[in-house]
């Protein structure tokens, strides 16, 4: 083998990227290294765990020959050429800075361990999500040990899109490596720019300095969910006006400075990293004495919020405004279709609000695992006796006054839906929060039918 890599982390970025580049470099040793041994079990199983189309594939063809999944921390650490950190780095939920800034505690970990173990020449890649600056902070904690190796820290921000990883790691639209200007420092991009060359055409891997590339990934997840954001306040005007949201959408991404992508009105974006990265966006610039750009950016998350809200909302007032005792059937809990998936999953909140009005909730998700589901909607009074979980989305209809539609899994759209109005209560809702059917033809079968962003006032005729 031409170079050992390891990569700290075997979660939804570690797993694939790593998979992928053991799958594209044969001569290169690749090792996935955890410390939760259960998830690298997992990993070494035929039930990986997490659900990534083509990703199966992937990871059986490689396994075993250039890829592994270990446990071993510390021994690969030490007989790494390139070491890649790709562990969490969650909302702080203490201490200065809770509810914004980020956890870096699982990366100083890394760091301190790599320090101490690492030796010979040793590239350390960011690959988690950090603040600007990190790489800063992980180079003086490398150095803070007795020097047995010679590190070069840099920047390489992951831009998958969970659903779509093998797609995007695949044919990336690039790749971002950050990295100190300086000769050593040009050696180590060289060297893990060599790695991507592989299968990635060179001019879509760019090289920046580090702190263009960590302010890039948060700037970038900042700009996306912000599209998600600004089309789901026109939603919200769209429900009142009788314009209807999907038209709106498809008018304004036709002018070429919008662009059609990203511009799907929901029930609001999920995902681990939304909504950490802005809140820590919006940490950095607070910190910075930047207001007014915080302010701006938090805009962002508060209306995702609002979102949420005004979805489980429009359920208890079109429900007569009680939905005490009745049930309502949950379509979808993962935060987005193709992937198991449940961190901040819109679905979490629209439940819990929906549990707190007392409906009784039978809920069905395709790749969702039960033990995931009850652990997402535990509350502190107890409300498993307001929950039921089924494989068969038919079971959860039956006998339910509305069906709500959280995710937009493709399966949604193939299911019988005379045959699910039949068994439910009369008369019976649906709650589209993803606009994924056609109202219409729900209407025709019997449903009372709502989407998001689609006004029902009589809308005006042009003479
Ligand atoms: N999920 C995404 O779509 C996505 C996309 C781009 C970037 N990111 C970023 O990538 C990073 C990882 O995200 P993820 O979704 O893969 O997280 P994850 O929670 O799925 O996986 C992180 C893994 O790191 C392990 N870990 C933590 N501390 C460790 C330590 N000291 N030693 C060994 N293992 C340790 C955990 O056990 C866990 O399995 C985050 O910073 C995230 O913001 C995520």
């Amino acid at each position: 083998m031409s170079m050992n890599i390891c990569c700290i982390g075997a979660g939804y970025v570690g797993g694939p990227t790593m998979a992928m580049i053991a799958f594209k470099n044969p001569d290169v040793r690749v090792t996935v290294v955890d410390i939760n041994e259960e998830r690298i079990n997992q990993w070494n199983s035929d039930t990986l765990p997490i659900f990534e189309p083509g990703l199966d594939e992937i990871v059986k063809e490689v396994r075993g020959k250039n890829l592994f999944f270990s446990t071993e921390v510390d021994e690969r650490i030490q007989d790494s050429d390139i070491i890649f950190v790709s562990v969490n780095t969650p909302t702080k939920t203490y201490g200065v800075g809770h509810g914004f800034a980020a956890d870096l505690q699982y990366v100083e970990r890394c760091a301190r361990r790599i320090g101490e173990l690492a030796t010979g020449d040793t590239v350390v890649v960011e690959k988690s999500t950090v603040p600007v600056c990190t790489a800063e902070s992980v180079r003086k904690i490398l150095e803070s040990y007795p020097h047995k190796a010679n590190f070069q820290v840099l920047s390489n921000p992951e831009f998958l899109a969970e659903g779509t990883a093998v797609q995007d790691l695949l044919n990336p639209d690039r790749v971002l490596i950050g990295g100190e200007p300086s000769p050593e420092g040009d050696k180590a991009v060289q060297k893990l720019a060599d790695v991507y060359a592989s299968w990635v055409p060179k001019e879509k891997i760019i090289t920046t300095n580090l702190w263009s590339s960590e302010l890039s990934k948060l700037a970038a997840n900042a700009f996306l969910a912000q599209r998600i954001s600004s089309i789901n306040t026109i939603s919200a005007l769209c429900e009142q006006t009788g314009a209807d949201v999907d038209e709106v959408a498809e008018a304004i991404g036709l002018d070429t400075r919008i662009g059609p992508k990203f511009l799907k009105s929901s029930v609001g974006f999920g995902g681990s990293c939304f909504q950490k990265d802005i809140l820590n966006l919006v940490y950095l610039c607070e910190s910075f004495g930047l207001h007014e750009v915080a302010q701006y950016w938090h805009q962002v998350v508060i209306m995702n919020d609002y979102q949420k809200e005004r979805f489980g909302q429009r359920i208890v007032k079109a429900l007569f405004d009680t939905v005490s005792d009745k049930k309502i059937a949950v379509l979808g809990f993962a935060f987005k279709k193709d992937t198991n998936d449940t961190r901040e999953s819109p679905a979490i909140d629209i439940c819990k609000d929906l549990l707190a009005e007392h409906a009784s909730l039978a809920i069905h998700d395709p790749r969702v695992s039960q033990e995931q589901l009850l652990k997402d909607l535990e509350m502190e009074n107890g409300t498993a006796d307001q929950i039921s979980l089924h494989d068969d989305p038919y079971e959860a209809a039956k006998g339910a006054h509305a069906i709500a539609l959280l995710t937009d899994w493709d399966s949604f759209k193939d299911l019988d839906y005379s045959k699910i109005y039949e068994s439910m209560a009369k008369p019976a809702f649906f709650f589209d929060g993803r606009n994924l059917l056609d109202l219409e033809e729900l209407r025709k079968i019997g449903f009372e039918a709502f989407g998001i962003g689609k006004g029902t006032k009589k809308k005006v005729a042009v003479s």
